[in-house]
């Protein structure tokens, strides 16, 4: 036989109408109603995820989420507080059925069931019914959830001052450290200190910076001269003179930081 002739063909000229296994199945008997999982089905769930993928990228590079502040382990003062997502289950904790000697009630036995109910929905209401007062259990279920959560979660986010908070916890700019290098003393630095305490008075490997220091001009003198703890002295070994010129610019640079 000739190629082509006598043969059926469906859509792909490749494919003869006798290889069942690669057409796609029929679903003209439901109109509208159902359609082919691959690649119609897939392809629409794929282009509604990425839209909402491109979405939320957007969003997140709009507003970026509200940090806080460095944690601090010495600040006892500082309540860590879940995020709001997560504020039911802590205010669950609050309760004194939940809490002290009955803490299990609160951390497991009360979510346990709670989301054991979940995963057991399906089982404890499977009527074929679909309007919501032919699934009472369901609905009873959902509504006992939404209602518990919401009011736990308002009751936890009602007494506290969100905006203090966030204004107490920001973030603390990294200091910009401008060098002025024109400064009679700079020279002194870069000589004898910078290869230690570096050359915006960052600090580095075991020295510290110097930013922020806490001592007093003759202080800073007497280090320079005799050194302190690990710091070798003899590290300035000029002119009394030229030593006061490097502590100013040391001193006139934390005043700038500040
Ligand atoms: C060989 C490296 C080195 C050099 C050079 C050096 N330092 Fe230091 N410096 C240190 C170290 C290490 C410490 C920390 C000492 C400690 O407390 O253990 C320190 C500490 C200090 C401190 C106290 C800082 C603090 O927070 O307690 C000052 C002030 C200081 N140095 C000033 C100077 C000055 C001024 C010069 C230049 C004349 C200089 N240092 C040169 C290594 C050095």
């Amino acid at each position: 036989m000739h190629k082509g002739k006598g043969m059926k063909f469906v859509g792909d000229s490749r494919v003869t109408a006798e290889r069942t296994s690669q057409i796609p199945k029929d679903y003209s008997e439901y109109p509208g109603r159902t359609e082919a999982f691959w690649p119609n089905f897939l392809l629409k769930e794929w282009l509604a995820g990425s839209v909402f993928l491109v979405g939320f990228l957007c969003l997140t590079l709009a507003h970026p989420s509200p940090l806080e502040g460095i944690a601090d382990p010495t600040n006892a003062a500082y309540i860590p507080l879940p995020d709001w997502y997560f504020l039911f289950l802590y205010e669950l904790l609050k309760y004194e059925f939940a809490s002290g000697p009955y803490v299990i009630m609160g951390i497991l036995v009360l979510p346990g069931l709670a989301f054991g109910a979940l995963l057991l929905a399906p089982f404890l209401d499977n009527g074929p019914g679909r309007r919501p007062h032919q699934r009472p259990i369901a609905v009873i279920m959902m509504l006992l959830g939404l209602i518990s959560v919401s009011w736990l979660t308002y009751a936890s986010a009602a007494h506290v001052d969100w905006e203090t908070r966030a204004e107490e916890n920001k973030p603390i700019p990294p200091s910009s450290v401008e060098i002025d290098t024109e400064h009679e003393g700079y020279a002194f630095y870069e000589e004898n200190c910078m290869s230690c305490h570096g050359g915006e008075l960052e600090g580095g490997g075991a020295a510290p910076g110097l930013i922020g220091i806490d001592y007093s001009a003759e202080e800073i003198a007497d280090i320079a001269r005799n050194g302190i703890n690990t710091m070798p002295a003899d590290q300035f070994t000029g002119s009394d003179e030229d030593l006061e010129k490097l502590v100013d610019f040391i001193i006139t640079t934390n005043e700038q930081a500040e």
